[in-house]
């Protein structure tokens, strides 16, 4: 069904964000017939229009037909308006152009949001009178915990939450969409789905990108803040949470809430132990030589700032009583995976000729959420043969073979879901802050001094990773 009639105001509408995800999102949109011409779009940007059409056109497949034909139809919707954020007559300018629903996307520097908001709603344009008013706030909320409780008070101060949509793109992703349904659309999964027969879940995001040209972004922020407290924590909720009671958006953002909640917030001593930070250096990735992270572009050269962060949580729930879950993410690593392992417990007694329990490996579930996008069942079975001997197998579901994925940026579900008010996939302020609550204490033990341990670029990431697995007599599923 297509979403009803408004203007999207997409702020820094100009940048990079909007040419990489949010053009071909929308182009993909009317391609599919889920916006049509009355959805109109508007380029908030400082700068002179400079030909915003060509510019947004930038990352599009234009020899493909029917992104072609789309294109055609959404560019004639396009218009400029350009403004300094900071600008009263800035807003003035928009109150007098816009009536009906509007959706206001904030794709600026993070220190842009709350005046944003304010400067709108001192002109009335976040009142919902002739139609809706919705705000999209991108990454990153806050930079720990007092600033986004600090952000989350000045929306909240100049609307309600129900027209706030924070972005965690992850959300977009059907992989992990698929993760509730795997979970509560099959019986057998869900059975074995606890504390009873789930030894540990790992959850990985590992990147061959190395910083790029993001040094003054990522110099400030680091790794846990960059992937922790939204992305992975995203991943944990989804894999953790209770059954919600429907598919309704408040039923899932509580159960989401609910299992951050019974996440155990480290105390210093095991914010010192539980967590660990690596920083890359120069290495070979894919064939290619990358410099390590201190010689980065905007990179301080007394940075201590990590490219990579392993830690350890534990969850204070009926359901994951004693099971560990270990979180790693990181830069400039040998393979892109973006994994969720869940690890049986190994069997009650090797009963097979000549097998002992270290050689029937325990079974694993695999969501493979990017690339190669899939679910593997590693399981053990029969060698054929008259001595009774076992080896491990995979089955292997993989999307591509099963559906066709085509070329979504993961921004259409989003953006489709604000233009029809379904908050489902859009965290609530009190998601936000717990996460920030929980990493807390790991910022603080980190500002107190200490330096990330180096790995190379190209390798699967810092030794002291693979010792806090080892502490548990356990070793991570390795980055394919
Ligand atoms: C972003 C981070 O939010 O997510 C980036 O700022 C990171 O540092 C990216 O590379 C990862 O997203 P994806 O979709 O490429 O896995």
């Amino acid at each position: 069904e297509p979403a009803p009639p408004a203007t999207l105001v997409i702020f820094g509408g100009a940048g990079d964000l909007s040419r990489r995800l949010l053009t071909p999102a929308l182009v993909n949109l009317t391609r599919d017939g889920l916006i049509g011409d009355d959805l109109a779009i508007l380029v908030v940007s400082r700068g002179p229009d400079e030909g915003i059409q060509q510019q947004l056109a930038q990352h599009l497949d234009l020899a493909d037909k029917a992104t072609k034909a789309a294109w055609a139809k959404r560019c004639r919707k396009i218009a400029y308006f350009q403004g300094e954020f900071d600008d009263p007559a800035t807003y003035e300018g928009l109150a007098k152009q816009l009536s009906g629903n509007v959706a206001f996307y904030f794709a600026t520097a993070a220190s842009f949001f709350g005046p944003i908001a304010q400067s709108l709603a001192k002109v009335g344009l976040l009142k919902e009178t002739d139609g809706f008013r919705r705000v999209v706030v991108e990454k990153p909320f806050g930079h720990d915990l007092a600033s986004a409780r600090a952000l989350n008070r000045v929306l909240l101060g100049v609307m309600e939450e129900s027209q706030i949509f924070r972005i965690d793109h992850f959300l977009g992703k059907e992989t992990v969409q698929n993760i509730m349904v795997a979970r509560f659309g099959n019986a057998f999964l869900e059975a074995v789905w606890n504390a009873r027969y789930i030894d540990h879940v790992e959850i990985t995001a590992a990147e061959t990108v190395d910083v790029g040209t993001r040094g003054a972004f990522y110099d400030a922020t680091g790794a846990l803040r960059d992937m922790v407290p939204n992305h992975l924590f995203q991943l944990l909720a989804m894999v953790g949470m209770e059954p919600p009671n429907s598919f309704d958006a408040e039923a899932v953002r509580n159960e989401k809430v609910k299992l951050l909640q019974a996440v155990r917030v480290p105390t210093p001593k095991e914010a010192k132990t539980d967590a660990v930070r690596g920083r890359y250096t120069g290495g070979t990735i894919d064939g290619k030589k990358v410099t390590s992270y201190l010689k980065a572009a905007d990179v301080a050269k007394s940075s201590t700032t990590e490219t990579y962060v392993a830690l350890k949580l534990m969850v204070d729930s009926w359901r994951w009583a004693g099971v560990p879950f270990y979180l790693r993410t990181g830069k400039a690593m040998a393979a892109r995976d973006t994994e969720i392992v869940i690890q049986f417990k190994p069997v009650a007694l090797a009963m097979f000729r000549g097998a002992d329990i270290a050689k029937i490996p325990p079974n694993k579930l695999v969501i493979q959420i990017q690339p190669n996008e899939g679910l593997d069942l590693h399981f053990n079975a029969k060698v054929p043969g008259p001595v009774v001997d076992t080896k491990e197998v995979c089955m292997a579901f993989r999307y591509a073979d099963n559906f066709d994925l085509g070329h979504r940026t993961g921004y259409e579900t989003l953006l489709y879901d604000v233009l029809i008010g379904d908050q489902a996939l859009f965290q609530r302020a009190d998601q936000v802050e717990r996460g920030w609550e929980i990493v807390q204490p790991i910022l603080n033990a980190w500002a107190k001094g200490g330096e990330p341990e180096d790995y190379k670029a190209g390798s699967e990431g810092p030794a002291c990773a693979d010792a806090l697995m080892a502490r548990d007599g356990r070793a991570w599923h390795p980055v394919v």
